[in-house]
């Protein structure tokens, strides 16, 4: 792939980061929502690439843009495949909280998996602790391996966790091993990508959030030489179903990070509200600036990208 295409796709997160920031704080996640798709589908066309949604916003039927399996690009050069969240934390955005963001990962042709819009059970850390996790051990087992690793005590480690009434067991056992929990409203794909970063705070990601988003972690994860496993969970018939739909009647597999994402990958997303990876969009009086972050797993570059953007000169805002 080539490589000034990263930097070609972060104008796409850019617009889409600032279309839902007009809607911080409104209590609208729809319109948040739309607002975001709107933007990245305008610009993903102005991109000269022939790429595929493989995870977008639904299936056809169900989503007008961005649904899975629709054409994006100008058509011509390079095929590719795209996992893309044009606003990864719609409730964030709609409260004004924190981790907002909007997310896109690219990948040649069969390099991303075609993931059911269903549950994943997932475990993700950063590269000092590559090769020590396993999804199906008990928790405390997997953070004695990263405080010996980290040569620390379980007690100086911090776990993420979706605040659901699903992981409570799980809770219950990362307090009784004695890690630190940080509790999050939404937003694991930011989670997973803090454990790779040193000054985070954050040094592992347990629990079950969205598929879709554990293809995408899994891309920047790789971009970081971090890990990252997945198991797909089917909560209620719906999920079953969609999940039979694709093909996946077995949901017993373990997919690592290249399993999710493999080849060559790129990975870039922009900061919608405020977050621990991302600033937030700021608008200013005929324009705005904002905070994007963009990877390529050939060469393991990430690049911080603050832009300062200027209305009048752009018709697509
Ligand atoms: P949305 O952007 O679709 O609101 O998803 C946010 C999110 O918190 C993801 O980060 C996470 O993987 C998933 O939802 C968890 O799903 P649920 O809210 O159903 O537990």
């Amino acid at each position: 792939m080539n490589r000034n295409l990263a930097l070609e796709f972060v104008r796409v997160t850019e617009i889409a980061a600032i279309n839902s920031a007009r809607w911080m704080g409104k209590g609208d996640e729809k319109a948040a929502d739309q607002a975001a798709v709107d933007g990245m589908r305008k610009m993903l066309d102005s991109i000269e690439c022939n790429a595929t949604v493989v995870i977008g916003e639904g299936e056809r039927d169900k989503a007008p843009m961005l649904y899975i399996g629709e054409q994006v690009g100008t058509g011509r050069g390079v095929k590719l495949e795209i996992a893309l969240d044009p606003l990864e934390g719609t409730t964030i955005c709609a409260t004004g909280g924190y981790n907002a963001t909007s997310v896109m990962a690219i990948g040649q042709e069969n390099s991303l998996l075609h993931a059911p819009d269903i549950y994943m059970k997932k475990i993700a850390t950063g590269p000092d602790c590559r090769g020590l996790i396993q999804i199906n051990d008990p928790i405390i087992h997997n953070l004695e391996r990263i405080a010996e690793r980290k040569r620390c005590d379980i007690s100086d480690l911090t776990v993420s966790i979706l605040d659901r009434e699903r992981h409570q067991e799980l809770i219950k056992e990362t307090r009784d091993a004695g890690a630190r929990i940080q509790l999050i409203g939404d937003g694991d794909v930011s989670s997973a990508i803090a454990t790779a970063i040193p000054d985070s705070g954050i040094d592992l990601v347990v629990g079950i959030g969205g598929a879709p988003e554990g293809v995408i972690a899994a891309a920047a994860l790789k971009c970081m030489r971090g890990e990252f496993q997945g198991q797909l969970v089917a909560i209620g018939e719906d999920q079953v179903e969609r999940a039979a739909n694709m093909g996946y009647e077995n949901l017993d597999k373990i997919y690592h990070t290249s399993d999710l994402a493999s080849g060559d990958v790129m990975f870039v997303a922009t900061g919608v509200t405020d977050g621990s990876l991302l600033k937030g969009v700021k608008f200013r009086t005929g324009g705005a600036t904002t905070h994007s972050i963009v990877m390529r797993s050939a060469s393991g570059t990430i690049r911080n990208i603050s832009a300062e953007h200027t209305f009048d000169r752009k018709p697509i805002y």
